[in-house]
């Protein structure tokens, strides 16, 4: 039995999401999209590459859900996506009507779905699609701590001249402003960051690392980011199709744990076979969690708006 992933949204993160999900042989792939042509072309496209890649996964394109039929994976990268000058809050309604049509579209095709949300504002979305798949909180999650901490993980090597794969970062809160980079959790080959970094300088990784995803944005000008975002996705496939377990940032749906009820916020958890298996609760200082309550606050106050 092969192992079947549907992508939602065959633009530029989705696209790129599946084209790294079958050179890592992760399974076959269904892209889906609303613009006719696109998704099959560049799935079509794909599918070749592996006659020099080396690759045999199946990936087709599609225009509606009868090919997702028996999906164990869904990620959700449908929507719009930010210009420069709009905040990722802007998108909110428009999305809420995209995430809500396509993961009730893909939810009668598939019974046994873990589905990764990426689509912006990703922790409202993220409660749209745990709303109207009707899932337990395990199997709805999103992609954004993975991300976040990348960026912050590429700042530190840079700063250092080190390699990035002995930094370990982690970016808590909302996918927004908002969001907590904890230095204090931060490392290289295991020394503390703020052994190696003068406060100042940390302090500007800390703000660059909250506005990287607008950095990229400034220099695209017509889209966002989408190598660092589908990579990230896609260690997230990995670790639960081979139930690796990895500690991973995700938005997660929280029911008290780091003081929050009800809501989607990036935290520490633990993705295996069950899905989104344990979140990972750290100490925090007083002013760290005043800061995830804040990010959290602004999470609440949108998912406010939400109609479904
Ligand atoms: P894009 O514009 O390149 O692709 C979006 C695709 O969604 C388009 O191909 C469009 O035709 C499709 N689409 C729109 N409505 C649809 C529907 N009802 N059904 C199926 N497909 C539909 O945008 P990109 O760069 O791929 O970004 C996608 C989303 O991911 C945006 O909301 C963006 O803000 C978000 N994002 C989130 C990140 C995160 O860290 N969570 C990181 C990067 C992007
Ligand atoms: C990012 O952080 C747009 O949310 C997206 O790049």
């Amino acid at each position: 039995m092969r192992t079947k992933i549907t992508v939602i949204g065959a633009g530029n993160v989705g696209a790129t999401t599946a084209q790294r999900i079958v050179e890592q042989q992760l399974g076959d792939v269904v892209l889906v999209d609303v613009v006719e042509g696109v998704p099959q072309g560049k799935g079509l496209d794909m599918y070749q590459s592996g006659a020099v890649e080396g690759f045999d996964m199946k990936i087709v394109g599609a225009n509606n859900y009868e090919e997702t039929a028996g999906s164990s994976i869904c990620v959700m990268t449908a929507g719009l996506a930010r210009k420069p000058g709009m905040s990722r809050d802007d998108l909110l309604k428009k999305n809420e009507e995209i995430v809500a049509d396509c993961i009730s579209k893909v939810c009668r095709h598939s019974r046994d779905l873990t589905i990764i949300v990426v689509t912006n504002p990703l922790d409202a979305m993220c409660e749209v699609a745990r709303r109207v798949s009707k899932l337990p909180k395990n199997k709805v999650f999103g992609m954004a701590g993975i991300l976040d901490s990348a960026r912050m993980r590429a700042f530190i090597a840079m700063e250092l001249n080190v390699s990035m794969t002995n930094i370990h970062a982690t970016v808590l809160g909302g996918h927004g402003d908002t969001m907590v980079p904890l230095t204090r959790y931060c490392t290289v080959a295991g020394v503390p960051i703020t052994e190696l970094i003068a406060p100042d300088r940390l302090a500007a990784i800390v703000k660059r690392t909250a506005g990287g995803g607008a950095e990229i944005v400034n220099f695209l000008k017509t889209g966002s980011a989408y190598y660092a975002p589908s990579a990230a996705a896609v260690e997230m496939v990995d670790s639960i199709l081979k139930d690796k377990k990895k500690i991973l940032p995700c938005a997660a749906y929280l029911e008290g744990e780091y003081g929050v009820n009800g809501l989607y916020v990036g935290v520490p958890v633990v993705l295996g076979a069950n899905g989104l298996e344990r979140v990972i609760e750290l100490k925090l200082t007083a002013d760290e969690a005043a800061a995830l309550k804040k990010s959290a606050d602004s999470v609440a106050e949108l998912c406010g708006l939400l109609t479904c």
